[in-house]
């Protein structure tokens, strides 16, 4: 599978501990599977996943990791039970879950990469993860789709976008420039944004700004609105500088929308 242009950019970036947010479905996970084996290509790397937990491991990359190994026809053992697969190079590659921090700890790690970052506790990549990179220099990348600005992967985003840490980069794309989701899916997802207040509150709603009375949650939100206005907030969203595109506002100002 070749990556998309904005994944290749990520891929390539030299960085040590690179940083990546997206919208949904922008390719994460894909780009993710990639980075695993592209740095176990060389010898004896141990290079892990991690997840926010080890069910997501399973449900969600354990196949695909699998498929991708016996694809490469790289795979010599395949371990079921610890989620890893050991390669014909010595490699090893390792799918591990974050809700169990005894099992993050005591490795050297050559290479992590840590999806859906904003479901992992901080304190699981400074205090546990962080230091298995010592050793090796080993490198990371960060993925997720931001949940407001109270959360790490909005500090480390930042940390990425300042020009003095030599270490870090940061980039920001939104589920349309990922390229893989039709329009039919980009109306599904605007409507699940208006669902979550979790995600209204982060994204849409100025910062300090009262929170809605609860009749105008944005839970009821799409019952309320007739279809030509929703149809109009969607347009005001693509559009290219609506107002919430201002950073002094938010975070991830182009979240959504591609703003081209
Ligand atoms: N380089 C690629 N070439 C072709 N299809 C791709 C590529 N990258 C991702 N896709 C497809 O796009 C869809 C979304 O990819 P993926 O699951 O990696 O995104 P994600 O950002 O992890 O999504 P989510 O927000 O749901 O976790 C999948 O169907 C995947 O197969
Ligand atoms: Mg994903």
């Amino acid at each position: 599978m070749k990556l998309s242009t904005p994944q290749k950019t990520v891929a390539n970036d030299p960085a040590r501990f690179v940083v990546l947010c997206t919208g949904r479905r922008f390719g994460k996970t894909t780009l993710g599977i990639r980075q695993l084996f592209y740095n176990a290509r060389m010898p004896d790397q141990n290079v892990w996943a991690v997840l926010p937990s080890y069910r997501m491991a399973r449900n969600v990359w354990w196949d695909a990791v699998k498929a991708k190994a016996i694809e490469l026809n790289w795979a010599k053992k395949i371990n079921e039970a610890d989620l890893s697969i050991i390669l014909k190079n010595g490699s090893k590659i390792s799918l591990k879950g974050a809700d169990n921090r005894d099992a993050l700890r005591g490795a050297k790690l050559n290479y992590i990469f840590l999806d859906e970052c904003g479901d992992i506790e901080k304190e699981a990549y400074t205090q546990v993860l962080r230091p298995t990179l010592s050793d090796t220099g080993g490198k990371a990348m960060f993925a997720g789709t931001p949940k407001g600005i109270s959360n790490w992967l909005y500090d480390i985003y930042q940390k990425g976008q300042d020009k003095t840490e030599d270490n870090w980069s940061s980039y920001q794309f939104t589920t349309i420039q990922g390229g893989f989701v039709p329009e039919e899916g980009q109306w599904f997802i605007f409507c699940s944004i208006l669902l979550s207040r979790h995600t209204f509150d982060c994204h849409l709603r100025p910062r300090g700004r009262p929170r809605l009375p609860s009749i105008f949650s944005p839970r009821f939100l799409p019952s309320l609105l007739p279809v030509p206005l929703a149809t109009s907030a969607y347009g005001y969203l693509a559009h290219p500088e609506p107002p919430w595109a201002d950073s002094r506002f938010y975070p991830y100002p182009r979240y959504l929308c591609d703003t081209g």
